[in-house]
């Protein structure tokens, strides 16, 4: 007897009328038309079921902390980075821990599972390590929660950066991080960049660093952590995030880049909503968009996905844990409108994301976890369209958030009664046609 039998359910890769089998948890069976006797049966009607959303770059210490002490009123990562430091003497761990699980709950309600969030390493009581670490603890049976050790003010540039680091390592924090374009010089972001890998060489930990996040067409630190990569053997445990320099670097240069990039098996990270928000605020016009080159690392064989990065903190005051959102803003920035590359950024919140953390139970095959959201629209693009509701959210084949169909009830005489944004299907004829 199976826990949970859905039918009539479209796949992302197109699949319909595709039944997902449950028991114990875990995906029993992926097939097309299967009935079987179950506790549970829903009734998919012919709409999207995708593996749950995965954000692999997200600040959970400082989310929900927007207006403390002050609002960044230019906008900027330096501002931003400036208000964050004028709150944290004001921080405490019950604060921190409260608003980190709202955002969470707000997390499962989008059927956002999964979570790869920086903190900050730089107070010397790690207070926001030990905050977030209780949050993983509190939140394990419903998100996967990653936490990566983030010297947010310069691990040399700080006066016992190294060590604050190593210390939060020691206490349980999942990957290294870094920040090389905020130290004092290119030369230290490139020790920093150095020094960090090597450590986690000598830990046995993967690394994700925040990476050359500026308009600079000459910050180099992509480069020197694709080399650092290769030279202590960490293919495949290394990513990029941000890398928004690479939108403004030369051609004849990227063209160098990508291959090498490429070789390490350096994952790359966009953060679509804030690169289009902190990125060109020193430019007039013409204005830089400021997001890396999505669509061209993708071709270079690159594993590229989308980062949230912020939800209402001192960088960004907007957000609510939508994937979606950050996959719609994505495919604008890096104008992927083709059908093809709507898919792809439906694929950096979901797949290429879940790769990010090396999540191995992640997908709609038998023997992964039954951890996948029921979506009101009928394929990716419509998805990413439509920022669709979640209309049913499960984790391990238990159902944890359900929202109401979006749909408006209009008040015309002879006309539709209501409408979810959702065209009609095309017309035979027209199908042919096509
Ligand atoms: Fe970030």
């Amino acid at each position: 007897m199976l826990d949970l039998l859905i039918h009539n359910a479209v796949l992302p890769d197109g699949r319909d009328n595709m039944s997902i089998a449950v028991a114990g948890g875990c995906i029993a069976e992926v097939t097309a038309g299967l009935d079987a006797p179950a506790h549970d049966k829903l009734d998919a009607q012919g709409l999207l079921v995708t593996p749950h959303f995965v954000d692999p770059h997200f600040h959970m210490d400082a989310t929900l902390s927007y207006g403390l002490p002050r609002v960044n009123e230019s906008g900027t990562l330096l501002e931003g980075i400036a208000v964050w430091g004028e709150l944290k003497p004001m921080l405490s761990a019950e604060a921190l821990i409260e608003r980190a699980l709202a955002y969470c709950d707000w997390a499962v309600a989008k059927g956002l599972l999964a979570i790869r969030s920086h903190v900050d390493t730089s107070d010397p009581s790690l207070l926001a390590v030990d905050a977030m670490l209780e949050v993983k603890r509190r939140v394990a049976p419903y998100i996967d929660l990653q936490l990566v050790a983030f010297p947010q003010d310069g691990v040399l540039r700080t006066q016992g950066g190294v060590d604050n680091l190593k210390r939060a390592l020691d206490k349980g924090v999942d990957v290294v991080g870094g920040i090389p374009h905020f130290e004092r010089t290119m030369a230290d972001g490139a020790a920093s960049v150095k020094l960090l890998c090597e450590l986690a060489a000598v830990r046995g930990l993967p690394v994700d660093m925040h990476c050359d996040e500026s308009d600079d067409p000459l910050s180099r630190h992509i480069e020197t952590l694709a080399f650092e990569t290769q030279r202590l053997g960490l293919q495949g445990r290394v990513t990029g995030s941000h890398c928004t320099s690479m939108h403004s670097m030369d051609n004849y240069y990227v063209s160098k880049l990508l291959p090498l990039i490429a070789q390490a098996q350096v994952n790359v990270i966009a953060n679509p909503l804030i690169n289009i928000t902190l990125q060109g605020r020193h430019d007039s016009y013409p204005r830089r968009r400021g997001m890396t080159r999505v669509p061209e690392l993708m071709a270079a064989g690159v594993n590229v996905a989308f980062g949230h990065d912020c939800v209402m903190d001192p960088w960004y005051g907007m957000g609510s844990g939508d994937m979606l959102e950050v996959a719609h803003m994505g495919l604008h920035v890096a104008q992927m409108t083709s059908q093809a590359g709507i898919r792809q950024c439906f694929d950096g919140v979901t797949g290429n994301a879940a790769r990010v953390l090396g999540l191995k139970s992640y997908g709609l095959e038998a023997g992964c976890d039954a951890s996948f959201v029921l979506l009101q629209a009928r394929d990716p693009v419509e998805a990413i369209r439509l920022r669709a509701t979640r209309l049913k959210v499960f984790c391990k084949g238990q159902l944890v958030a359900e929202t109401p169909a979006a749909t408006s009830v209009l008040r015309l005489d002879g006309r539709p009664a209501a409408t979810s944004f959702m065209p009609p299907l095309r017309h035979p004829k027209e199908r042919r046609a096509h």
